[in-house]
């Protein structure tokens, strides 16, 4: 009786070792042993990092308007490795938009982008669009000065987009002006809509990569 189940679990034990085998059994084409290839994994390696310096950052922060400036205060000062951690984080977003701007500019100069990558090359440009999300949501957290005018700017801007303007204005605003719903609207963005898109996206995106390989050389 206990002889079949055994065997259903020897035979999936084999088929996950298998399926690491064969994700650690693909080398990197010679051609694209090049440092112009390196921009993606960076860009990817950048992320893991948000995740996890945003991951503690949340240990700490609270996302009102009475409590997000003080808690930022409270994890510059007085959380061990805070400010460090808040400074990784904010280092690493810069970071990243570069390294995603250069991904796409080697993409271009590859001519990547032409068939049969194209569709590859539209969730790549999605990413792009999430990375910048990720910048312009993160940015206001600490609802300082700074933050505060950069989302009236930023909303504002998406505001004055034909056809769709008014109805993102509200939707970015959760309102008809930033206020602490803006704030939970844009954490709730940040921490977990934003991270289960991007990741998403970055599994199309890799197992195209997979399935298709890296573009012939320059
Ligand atoms: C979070 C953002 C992104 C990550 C983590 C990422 C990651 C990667 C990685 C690791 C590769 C393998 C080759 C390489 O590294 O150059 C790749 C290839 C590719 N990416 Fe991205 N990427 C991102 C954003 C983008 C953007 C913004 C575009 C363009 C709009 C794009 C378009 C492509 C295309 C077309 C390929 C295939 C290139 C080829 O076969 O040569 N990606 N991506």
């Amino acid at each position: 009786m206990a002889i079949e189940p055994k065997g259903i679990a020897k035979k999936n034990e084999q088929s996950l070792s298998e399926m690491f085998k064969e994700l650690g059994s693909h080398p990197v084409p010679k051609h694209a042993r090049s440092y112009m290839y390196c921009f993606g994994g960076i860009t990817f390696l950048l992320f893991l990092i948000q995740v996890i310096t945003g991951i503690l950052l949340a240990i700490y922060y609270k996302p009102t308007p009475e409590l997000a400036y003080e808690s930022v205060m409270f994890i510059e000062q007085d959380v061990w490795m805070g400010a460090a951690i808040r400074s990784i984080h904010n280092v690493a977003a810069n970071l990243m938009v570069i390294a995603v701007l250069m991904h796409m500019f080697r993409v271009i100069y590859t001519g990547s982008y032409k068939p049969p990558r194209q569709l590859n090359w539209i969730i790549g440009a999605c990413l792009l669009i999430i990375v910048l999300a990720f910048c312009f949501t993160g940015y206001l957290l600490p609802w300082d000065q700074l933050g505060y005018w950069a989302a009236v700017i930023g909303t504002k801007i998406m505001g004055s987009l034909p056809w769709l303007g008014e109805q993102l204005l509200l939707l970015s605003q959760a309102g008809s002006k930033i206020t602490g719903y803006t704030l939970t609207r844009f954490y709730a963005l940040h921490i977990v809509i934003l991270p289960v898109v991007a990741i998403v996206s970055m599994v199309i995106h890799f197992l195209m990569i997979r399935k298709q390989g890296i573009s012939g050389g320059l």
